[in-house]
């Protein structure tokens, strides 16, 4: 079972004896939960990233953005961090020399920021065995096509070609095993006669920055539990987002999403 929404390691547990305790300090720090650790990685232009940290800004997703990795230098993901004062950690694979050393290297950025939960977003690289044991449960991805249809880099091109009259993005967990994990949500949108490759994906990334940010919320409250292939989503308090164009998601988007 996934337990993203628990509270990290306490990282200091030596009471501090020297300063006095400021007993408003201690009462905040008693009342809100530590909100999740999230770490983004990212290869491109960081669209969802952008999305996440736009959530987080308003308030309605809970979490901390710990840090954001790229593999790819001058990515666009880079300067949105930059903008948005989030830690931004630029790792170039071609400087390593295999897959295992780059990806121990990432591991090891995740770990020094904190890292509960992984949210791969745009992110051109196959995880290896070390990274998936590292972050067991923990590593999630974005596809922009309805799984298990049109898997791989091109899945969302590949559904338009083959003349689907619907098609959308998904939201899995990783496993070895790429695009095959057990599916968190999906957003289903019609393809339209007549519409270009590019207006269609452009219609998908618009529930992408919806429905991913919504994936993050449900883990980060705790409330997604895992049995097998089976995502189960705990009820919560939050009322469905209103219904504002031709989609569907399921589990249904709530409020602020
Ligand atoms: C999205 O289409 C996502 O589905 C896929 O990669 C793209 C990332 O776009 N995994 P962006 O960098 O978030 O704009």
């Amino acid at each position: 079972s996934v337990c993203c929404g628990e509270s990290p390691e306490p990282r200091h547990e030596k009471p501090r004896l020297t300063k006095p305790v400021d007993p408003q300090k201690a009462l905040i720090k008693r009342k809100i939960p530590m909100p999740l650790n999230i770490a983004i990685l990212a290869s491109g232009s960081g669209s969802n990233a952008q999305a996440m940290i736009d959530k987080a800004a308003a308030g309605v997703l809970d979490v901390n953005i710990c840090c954001i990795v790229c593999n790819r230098p001058g990515a666009g993901v880079i300067e949105r961090a930059r903008k948005a004062g989030v830690t931004c950690v630029v790792l170039d694979h071609k400087e390593f020399a295999d897959r295992e050393s780059f990806d121990l290297a990432v591991v090891q950025t995740l770990q020094d920021h904190g890292a509960q939960l992984i949210v791969l977003a745009g992110y051109m690289r196959i995880l290896s065995t070390a990274f998936l044991e590292a972050f067991s449960g923990r590593v999630i991805n974005i596809h922009p096509a309805l799984l298990p249809s049109f898997p791989g880099v091109h899945g969302g091109a590949d559904a338009i070609n083959y003349g689907v009259k619907v098609s959308g993005c998904t939201v899995h967990f990783v496993e070895e095993k790429v695009d095959s994990g057990p599916v968190l949500v999906q957003a289903v949108v019609p393809v339209n006669a007549g519409e270009s490759e590019d207006e269609l994906m452009s219609r998908i990334h618009v529930m992408e920055h919806r429905i991913y940010p919504q994936a993050i919320q449900w883990l980060a409250q705790g409330r997604i539990d895992v049995q097998g292939r089976q995502v189960h989503l705990k009820p919560g308090n939050s009322p469905r987002a209103p219904h504002d164009g031709d989609w569907l998601v399921w589990p249904p988007l709530e409020q602020g999403f």
